[in-house]
């Protein structure tokens, strides 16, 4: 499974990439404004240093305002892909932009029927909130199953980001399924490296090494 870093906090992007683990990163118009810096600056720096697909998402709700957006996004560099909401006018969006070969994440997914039909429209991505909906009492993890099922009887290209992980079970359940890509925040991938059997190991070896009779 490939692993995308869900932020745009430059800092954040340069430690995890220094790890060697990320495929690539996702943004989104919240966790820009997070950043409080200008989004073309942010996004060309995030593409500066991770060499991978970057999600930049476009704020218009037309098809024509998305596809001006997004003839304006790629424009910045060559691993730009435009996010896109899952709306009628997002998909007719996508449609057009496929055919441009501009490579497309459609975003805001909440069930399988979106995911099919982003895919009918050629998204090169979809991605599934599997947190957002946990946190309205519904099973995340079930629709990347549902989506995966699906998108594998068809043989369908468009790879699944599961996006919207709160923790590292989301991460670990998307890998079991398939899933092609997750996105996750530092916060959760930093939790991924963590056991507290491999900390105790370390002391254990560290404190044994002290009595090993140095020459
Ligand atoms: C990424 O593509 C999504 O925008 C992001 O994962 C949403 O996460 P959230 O539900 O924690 O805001």
């Amino acid at each position: 499974m490939k692993i995308f870093l869900d932020t745009a906090n430059i800092e954040d992007i340069k430690k995890a990439n220094s790890w060697g683990i990320i495929d690539g990163v996702t943004t989104n118009p919240s966790l820009i404004a997070k950043e409080g810096k200008d989004f073309k600056e942010v996004v060309e720096e995030i593409c500066s240093i991770v060499d991978g697909p970057i999600s930049a998402e476009v704020i218009s709700e037309d098809a024509e305002g998305m596809i001006k957006e997004a003839r304006e996004l790629v424009k910045i560099h060559k691993n730009i892909v435009i996010k896109i909401p899952m709306t009628s006018e997002g998909i007719k969006a996508v449609k057009t932009l496929t055919a441009e070969d501009i490579k497309t994440n459609v975003t805001l997914i909440f069930s399988a029927n979106q995911a099919l039909l982003a895919a009918k429209a050629g998204a090169s991505y979809v991605s599934p909130f599997v947190g957002r909906l946990d946190d309205q009492g519904e099973d995340g993890m079930q629709l990347i199953e549902e989506i995966m099922q699906i998108f594998s009887m068809y043989d369908v290209a468009t790879e699944v980001i599961v996006a919207s992980i709160r923790s590292p079970l989301h991460a670990k359940l998307s890998a079991m399924l398939g899933a092609d890509i997750s996105t996750i925040p530092m916060s959760v991938l930093q939790k991924m490296f963590n056991h507290t059997q491999t900390d105790l190991g370390i002391k254990k070896f560290l404190a044994d090494w002290e009595k090993v009779p140095k020459k």
